[in-house]
């Protein structure tokens, strides 16, 4: 194959790749990070997820009350009820990038 041809093909296939691996990315971090209380299905039915009464991600009214803004702020300084921490904030541990493909994560948890 002409080299050049070869290039423009393998950018191609890295250009459409890139969601998909952003995707993975998210599931990922998520599971890694966030399904010890949200669950790997977001229904917040874990242990940890029942004792803190954490959302169903799953819900679509739950969804629709939750800002996106609302959302960054929670990852980034976490929840806390009173002077009791329920989720501990993630801003020093992910960036801008990785909150927005998690909050897209988490809304796509919606049935
Ligand atoms: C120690 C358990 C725990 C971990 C770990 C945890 N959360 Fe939470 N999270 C909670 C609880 C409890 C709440 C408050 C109740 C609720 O809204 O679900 C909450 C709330 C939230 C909210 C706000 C929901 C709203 O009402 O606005 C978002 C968004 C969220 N978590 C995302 C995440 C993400 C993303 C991660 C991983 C980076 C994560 N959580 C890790 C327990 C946890």
């Amino acid at each position: 194959m002409n080299k050049k041809i070869a290039w423009v093909a393998l950018i191609a296939t890295l250009v459409a790749g890139a969601p998909l691996l952003f995707a993975a990315d998210a599931k990922e971090l998520f599971e890694k990070s966030c399904a010890s209380c949200h669950g790997k299905d977001g229904k917040g039915e874990t242990p940890a997820g029942k004792k803190l009464k954490a959302k169903d991600f799953t819900d679509a009214k739950g969804q629709a009350e939750m800002k996106d803004e609302q959302m960054i702020k929670a990852i980034k300084e976490g929840v806390k009820d009173g002077d009791k921490t329920k989720m501990k904030g993630f801003g020093d541990k992910l960036t801008d990038e990785e909150i927005k493909q998690l909050i897209a994560y988490i809304r796509s948890f919606k049935k």
